[in-house]
């Protein structure tokens, strides 16, 4: 079939447990948000091809520097498919911010991926899926745990550990409030820190990621007995534990005590940190919108609300 116009999609993703530590070999558990899709779109063309997303729209020889994932995936992807340096026109629409630790980069290079591998006719299982992806991002995050490449591309919630994704049968039944700070927040400067930090103070830094690794296992144990008090109060300890790892920052730590005072059962930063997302952890959808409505008022962006079993986004708001 000759090549025409192709189609990826992926997803938001939220790490509940294990954003760091993940990268030193230890569990992390990461819940895919199905409703907020990142979405590519690839069409083959005889010229140099252009990028359009993020709010730019360019040849794709001067796409800015926050798009070498995006073009390091059409790159990979296009060898793959057995078309090395084919020309594309490729569109990218994205239904969650950027930099938030949400995942967008490896979202939009998974979607890139599968949109190229559309274009071509060309299948793919999921593990060649994963490894383009983890190609990509290399480029952005220097060297990704792959924990996002296998989220953004999930059903359902996983636990992952040196590679290895598995699917958790248990979800939290629990809400989740998730609210941006409204601040960019660097995976590659927080994974630097936190490297940096390693090298300069192995014990107490490997004795801080260890625990976070137990937390884990713990909520491993958790949601299989349905424990949400005790995954809250994990959350909020994580929280702690990522603040002395040097990756919260001033809001982060306002948007959780927010919502521990509006009545969560605990809350943490997700992702990278430095900026981004908190997640606080609700009991009831009452309790789920009075933690919403503590965290806009102390400032948060946007916020969305995760309602347990069913995962569907029970709102939105987008200020
Ligand atoms: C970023 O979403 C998660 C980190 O653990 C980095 C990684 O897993 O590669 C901070």
């Amino acid at each position: 079939m000759a090549p025409h116009v192709g189609h990826g999609q992926t997803v938001a993703k939220i790490i509940l447990f294990g954003e760091h530590s993940v990268v030193y070999g230890h569990p992390a558990i990461a819940m895919p948000l199905r409703t907020l899709r990142m979405i590519a779109r690839v069409e083959p063309t005889d010229g140099p091809g252009t990028l359009s997303g993020l709010g730019w729209t360019g040849p794709i020889t001067e796409a800015p520097a926050r798009f070498s994932s995006i073009v390091k995936a059409a790159e990979v992807a296009s060898d793959f498919a057995g078309h090395p340096g084919a020309g594309l026109n490729i569109s990218t629409e994205s239904e969650f911010p950027p930099e938030r630790g949400l995942g967008s980069s490896a979202a939009a290079a998974g979607a890139v991926i599968r949109a190229v591998l559309d274009a071509f006719d060309t299948p793919a299982t999921p593990r060649e899926l994963f490894d383009l992806t983890q190609e990509a991002e290399t480029v952005a995050h220097g060297r990704p745990s792959g924990l996002d490449a296998v989220a953004t591309s999930a059903e359902a919630p996983v636990h992952f550990q040196a590679g290895q994704a598995t699917d958790l049968e248990f979800s939290p039944d629990a809400w989740i409030v998730i609210a941006d700070s409204g601040v960019e927040g660097s995976t590659r400067e927080t994974v630097g820190h936190v490297r940096a930090r390693f090298e300069a103070e192995p014990d107490i830094i490997t004795a801080l990621l260890n625990r976070l690794g137990e937390i884990t296992d713990e909520v491993v144990v958790d949601l299989r007995t349905g424990d949400v008090q005790g995954m809250g109060a994990r959350m909020t300890e994580a929280h702690g534990i990522l603040g002395q790892l040097g990756v919260s920052n001033t809001q982060l730590d306002a948007l959780v005590t927010a919502s521990l005072g509006a009545g969560a059962l605990g809350a943490k930063l997700t992702g990278g940190g430095r900026g981004g997302c908190v997640i606080a952890l609700a009991a009831t959808e009452e309790d789920a919108e009075n933690v919403e409505k503590a965290l806009v008022d102390a400032g948060a962006r946007g916020t969305w609300v995760h309602a347990p079993a069913t995962g569907q986004m029970a709102g939105e708001v987008m200020q």
